[in-house]
């Protein structure tokens, strides 16, 4: 089937190439002519694992091929748009400049028969809004809502083996509802590889699948808030956070992944997803319904002064301190930086005063575009030379596999103080070595 994908960012493009892989013929449209001529050589614009080899094979099947020019859409039967709904200002409401523009560029390209599918995650009715548009731009055209779930760093995997496909399609009346079964359908052949396996296909309305999307997000941030809430308690009362996350993830309705306390979420998703949600919710009335989304962002904000404070009585004042902090994405596996808890620290730290020197084995050029003055080390020990404490804010293999004892890593610091800001050092290990360890939510040393 041929298929355009507008946008070529982290989600467009993997998609992209993913398409390919299942067989179809793709084309990306991406406004950004640096980036198109990145993807167009085989390299990839952001750090992902497995894409570029992906991205690679697909261009030489001759299935895959990039574009800047929005002319290339026509003639494909599927059109999925995956640009980006950042933050718009304070409000948290969702800019939807991108999206709304995508529309009017593909809309003089489309045919009788052709499906708009958004993938970008919007407010709820913006898909409405856009189908009846279209109604007017583009009859004949139709349109359809396929949330996207990948993570960064298992995007791939993600993309081709999905936990389930969400297909928001037209319905209400029996003309409506036919088009919308038609549509399903398309998307069906489109998935078709994808289905083969058995993986759950969910169809229902479009304001559903739009929701489900920001439902989803905002469900796991309010999962990273509550057990970080749980770690203010334990810190007060010498509980471990991490063994009472054991405890209650071991209940199947609880389940223990997304409870990781620590420095807490951050990335071009959760944060300004949860803050749109709200906005969203405001719009239609029903603000009180997502009040506690607030609270789930506060929790999630105060882990980052919280860290900064530990250094601050862990040196006793941090104006001319020395401080190392170990990673700067937002998670491991990534080179993202956006709304990077890790760098919120660096930030932070450098305005109490205290001389930061960074390391991150993969953010670090991005690092340096959002913060300029970051003092950016090569390595993880150039990083901690001299420093009187160390912080660990993302939790990259590479420092959770250090041994504290033979890497010669005490020896190089001014003392040998570490903040596990993301609970991932092995605390025995590192408290044997001669360190003295503070680990977000883990009062006790019992
Ligand atoms: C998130 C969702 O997990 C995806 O399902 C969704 O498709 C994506 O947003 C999106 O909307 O596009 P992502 O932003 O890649 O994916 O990152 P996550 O793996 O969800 O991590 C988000 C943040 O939460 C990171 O800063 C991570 O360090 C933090 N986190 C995660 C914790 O603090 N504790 C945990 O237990 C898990």
């Amino acid at each position: 089937m041929r298929i355009s994908v507008i946008g070529c960012g982290y989600l467009g493009a993997v998609h992209a190439a993913g398409m390919a892989s299942l067989g179809h013929d793709v084309v990306g449209i991406d406004v950004d002519a640096a980036k198109v001529e990145r993807l167009k050589a085989g390299h990839a614009p952001f750090y992902e694992p497995g894409f570029e080899d992906l991205l690679r094979e697909q261009l030489a099947s001759g299935r895959l091929r990039f574009s800047t020019d929005p002319s290339a859409a026509h003639g494909a039967l599927v059109h999925f748009v995956a640009v980006g709904t950042p933050q718009r200002d304070e409000s948290g409401a969702a800019d939807l400049t991108a999206v709304r523009a995508a529309v009017a560029a593909l809309a003089p390209r489309l045919r009788p028969g052709d499906l708009v599918v958004g993938k970008s995650t919007v407010p709820v009715g913006t898909a409405r809004e856009l189908l009846d548009r279209l109604r007017v731009v583009a009859p004949g055209a139709s349109l359809a809502w396929n949330p996207e779930f990948l993570r960064e760093g298992f995007a791939v995997g993600d993309t081709l083996t999905p936990d389930r496909l969400v297909l928001g399609v037209r319905g209400g009346t029996p003309e409506e509802t036919a088009i919308g079964q038609r549509d399903a359908a398309l998307l069906d052949e489109v998935y078709a590889t994808i289905l083969a396996t058995g993986t759950p296909r969910l169809v229902m309305d479009l304001e559903t699948a739009e929701l489900v999307k920001t439902a989803a997000n905002a469900f796991l941030a309010t999962k990273i808030s509550f057990i970080n809430a749980m770690s203010e308690l334990c810190e007060a009362t010498g509980a471990d956070v991490t063994r009472l996350a054991d405890a209650i993830g071991h209940d199947a309705r609880i389940g223990r992944r997304f409870l990781g306390a620590g420095l807490g979420f951050g990335g071009g998703c959760l944060p300004k997803d949860i803050r749109a949600f709200r906005a969203r919710a405001e719009d239609l009335g029903v603000g009180e319904a997502l009040g506690f989304l607030g609270e789930v962002d506060a929790i999630n904000l105060r882990r980052r002064t919280h860290v900064v404070d530990l250094a601050e009585q862990l040196t006793g004042g941090l104006v001319g301190r020395r401080v190392a902090v170990l990673g700067l994405a937002f998670k491991p596996s990534s080179d993202d930086v956006r709304d990077s808890p890790a760098l919120a620290v660096v930030a932070e730290l450098t305005a109490r005063g205290a001389i930061v020197r960074g390391y991150d084995p993969e953010a670090g050029a991005n690092a340096l575009r959002v913060l300029p003055e970051l003092d950016l080390a090569a390595t993880a020990f150039d990083a901690a030379r001299d420093a009187e404490v160390v912080i660990v804010a993302t939790e990259w293999a590479e420092f959770r596999d250090l041994d504290p004892a033979a890497s010669g890593l005490r020896e190089l610091v001014a003392n040998p103080s570490v903040i596990d800001a993301r609970n991932c050092l092995d605390r025995d290990a590192w408290t044997a070595a001669g360190w003295n360890v503070v680990a977000l939510g883990r009062g006790s040393h019992r």
